[in-house]
């Protein structure tokens, strides 16, 4: 008795000073106060000195808080698919910490190839987690800008050429960062399709265009995954710089589309005083207040936002209506992280993070081709391998996404996990031998002196005697290939890889081809290959995944993101001022003209009915899938809905996973272009042997329309429209029509 009278004594007393604490907290710092009363509390308590100190960066990742009131700094990490090593204060060499290597995810690439919004969220959840752990505020990612062109360096980090599979890929996994306190910094914000001069070059974009093709999966990102931070892209749109561009920021961001988060510039991104200040800038980060070039270090005091805003605000050019705008957004930005009421702890570098990243990375690899000799066969006898990319790890490279991670593992050291000793290999080509980025290295030394007639007449004579060779190859993370700042040169393999596949096919005609990329490689070379595997970065776990798929213990179930065309003068880029962009007279920057309008990607191809080599959509299974009984309502009309669905059967022996897609013709009418069809639609679904299902769509007006630029507004045309279900852009296999009336 006397116990249970001490431990109520005791739990009072805690109630009591608990309770007095919080009444005695002032409002910014009282979790259960809502948050616009704590911004506005924590805003009325500032100096003008205070508010402006926020909105630029003290560090290379970081900004100040407020110091004097307890509110912390915000920090800020890339990337997209993983926490980036910690840097120096002042520099990007990697500042040395040995608690820092993380969970590689896939490349973004990959995980659209999953066409899965569910792992989508579990990606999320994660990547959400590492950076809580690792006490970051803002994730700089996803990036979704459109693959307009195969040869954009940056590709690999975007969700490929669809506006509708990027904008359902990214939602889901902006939920999952921000489930943790983690601000998802959407980017790069916008029209932003190449890195050729990526901070020179102003991008000329019709209005149809940009509202249907470029900005579409930003407005997803911000309004259905209530994105909390958004960064400005390095180029500038309609010649003015895009960290201050005030049509996308003010007028079509905040304006159109009520975005209360924060805006970041990218790293040098801001470029002037004045717009810097006036059009829709948050916050400032960077290397020197032009851009890129160097500078003396601590330079944060010369930052467009830093000591030329304060003059601004002293003399009058500058009024405190709008830092307090950006004051309160960098508020809701850290009490919805840092100072966020569930308080979140994260997790980093755990079996569950390395099992997820296992089962995206495997989600999303593609099956090109397959003629038998996928999945290999359990009595396998000897196991060639060739190529450069089954051994160099690639985690670190390409830029702002390069990462430090606890492990990798390669493509050949699974192979070897899972076949031991029947499998060895050869190089084939020496490619890219660079293992290191801002000072993280992986520790090999892929050096190689040989000619390339050595290389290839030592995979030949391995070749004939095998069983199977994987030739395993591709692009890497080194300029000029999938990496950020430059773009590639050729849309084939680079380093004569096709002259190894064919030299080995000729020997050996079991020859699977594994391309590693993160954009679209042509495959001039595809009939000789029995089975050709389109896999991706796979982060900590490509290796596994990869194999997972090679071995038959996943059944792949990925499709592309983006066409892969056969040649680049088939696509729709067919003169400079469409790409890479042309000087003009009097004109300050470079200008490139997106003449294509809304024909990217297989919007083009289809259209035109040009052949492409693998087309958007595409991917097999070690299963097949028959698509049956399309059926659509009559009619839709204008605040209605019509459904729309198509029996979908596994009539293979294997269980296995199929994405149906979705695609919708418009009428012809008049004078209004159209592209042939549009994707409107997927879903993931798994099916055992034999199983069927119907899967079922629900359209409405909004998802048919396009965008008329005079009106400013999307408009749904009368005439009958074709709901096309499809295993990919071009393998339409069922179809059933609607009224709009
Ligand atoms: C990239 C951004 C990145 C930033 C910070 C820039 O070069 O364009 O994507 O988040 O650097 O590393």
């Amino acid at each position: 008795m006397r116990k249970y009278s001490l431990i109520l004594a005791g739990a009072i007393l805690i109630a009591s000073c608990a309770g007095k604490k919080t009444a005695n907290l002032p409002v910014y710092l009282d979790p259960d106060k809502p948050l616009e009363e704590r911004v506005e509390d924590a805003l009325s308590r500032m100096t003008l000195e205070e508010k402006v100190a926020m909105t630029h960066a003290q560090s290379k990742f970081s900004s100040p808080g407020v110091p004097r009131l307890g509110i912390p700094e915000v920090w800020c990490t890339d990337g997209p698919h993983g926490i980036r090593p910690e840097v120096l204060w002042d520099d990007w060499d990697q500042a040395g910490w040995t608690n820092d290597s993380c969970t590689a995810f896939p490349a973004l690439s990959n995980l659209a190839a999953t066409w899965d919004r569910e792992l989508s969220r579990l990606y999320g959840d994660c990547i959400g987690e590492e950076a809580r752990y690792r006490k970051k505020d803002i994730l700089l990612g996803p990036g979704i800008n459109i693959c307009r062109t195969p040869l954009n360096g940056r590709n690999f980090e975007y969700m490929g050429e669809d506006p509708f599979l990027s904008g359902e890929m990214v939602v889901p996994y902006i939920q999952g960062v921000q489930a943790n306190g983690v601000a998802a910094c959407v980017k790069h914000f916008a029209v932003n399709n190449q890195e050729v001069r990526r901070t020179l070059t102003s991008s000329n974009v019709d209005d149809r265009t940009l509202y249907e093709i470029y900005l579409p999966a930003f407005k997803a990102a911000v309004q259905k995954g209530g994105a909390w931070a958004v960064m400005g892209s390095y180029n500038l749109y309609n010649n003015q710089f895009n960290c201050h561009n005030k049509r996308l920021l003010c007028d079509i961001l905040k304006g159109e589309w009520g975005f209360d988060g924060v805006v970041v510039s990218d790293w040098g991104g801001a470029r002037d005083d004045d717009e810097a200040v006036t059009n829709g800038l948050d916050m400032e980060f960077g290397t020197w207040t032009n851009g890129l070039t160097g500078a003396p270090s601590d330079s944060y005091n010369n930052y467009h936002l830093a000591r030329p805003y304060l003059e601004r605000l002293a003399d009058g050019r500058a009024d405190e209506a709008t830092l307090n705008d950006k004051a309160r957004r960098i508020l809701r930005t850290i009490f919805r992280t840092s100072m966020n009421p569930e308080h979140h702890f994260g997790r980093f570098v755990c079996p569950e993070h390395y099992e997820a990243a296992r089962k995206i990375a495997a989600e999303g690899i593609v099956l090109l081709k397959n003629e038998g000799a996928l999945p290999i066969d359990e009595k396998v006898g000897k196991i060639l391998v060739v190529g450069e990319n089954a051994v160099k790890k690639m985690v670190v490279g390409g830029g702002s996404s390069n990462l430090k991670t606890r492990y990798e593992v390669t493509p050949l050291e699974a192979l070897e996990e899972a076949y031991g000793e029947k499998v060895s290999w050869v190089r084939g080509y020496v490619g890219d031998v660079s293992t290191s980025y801002n000072k993280v290295s992986t520790g090999q030394d892929l050096s190689d002196s040989r000619s390339s007639e050595e290389l290839i007449a030592e995979a030949v004579a391995e070749a004939g005697k095998a069983d199977l060779v994987i030739f395993i190859g591709g692009l890497n993370k080194s300029a000029n290939q999938d990496n950020e700042g430059t773009d590639r040169v050729q849309l084939d393999m680079p380093y004569g890889q096709e002259s190894v596949i064919r030299a080995i096919a000729a020997v050996n005609p079991k020859l699977v081809v594994v391309n590693i990329s993160g954009s679209p490689v042509s495959m001039p070379w595809a009939e000789v290959a029995s089975a050709i595997v389109q896999s991706w970065y796979g982060g900590t776990e490509t290796g596994h995944a990869l194999v997972d798929v090679l071995s038959g213990a996943v059944n792949p179930s990925g499709k592309l993101p983006f066409t892969v065309p056969c040649s680049l003068e088939d696509g729709p880029l067919k003169t400079e001022r469409q790409y890479p962009g042309v000087r003009e007279e009097g004109k300050r920057y470079w200008q490139e003209y997106y003449d294509e309008g809304i024909f990217v990607g297989y919007r083009w191809y289809d259209t035109k009915g040009i052949k492409v080599q693998f087309p958007f959509g595409y991917g097999l299974s070690y299963t097949t899938f028959d698509y049956s009984g399309a059926k659509a309502g009559k009619s839709l009309r204008e605040g209605g809905s019509v459904k729309v669905s198509v029996n979908v059967r596994n009539t293979g022996d294997r269980d296995g996973a199929e994405v149906v897609e979705l695609y919708v013709a418009a009428p012809e009418i008049e004078g209004v272009e159209r592209a042939a069809k549009e994707l409107k639609g997927f879903e993931k679904i798994f099916l055992k042997a034999g199983e069927s299902r119907t899967v079922t769509f629900t359209l409405t007006p909004s998802d048919i329309s396009r965008f008329d630029p005079e009106a400013h507004k999307w408009v749904a045309d009368k005439g009958t429209y074709k709901a096309l279900f499809g295993t990919s852009s071009a393998d339409i296999l069922a179809e059933a029509t609607f009224e709009m009336k």
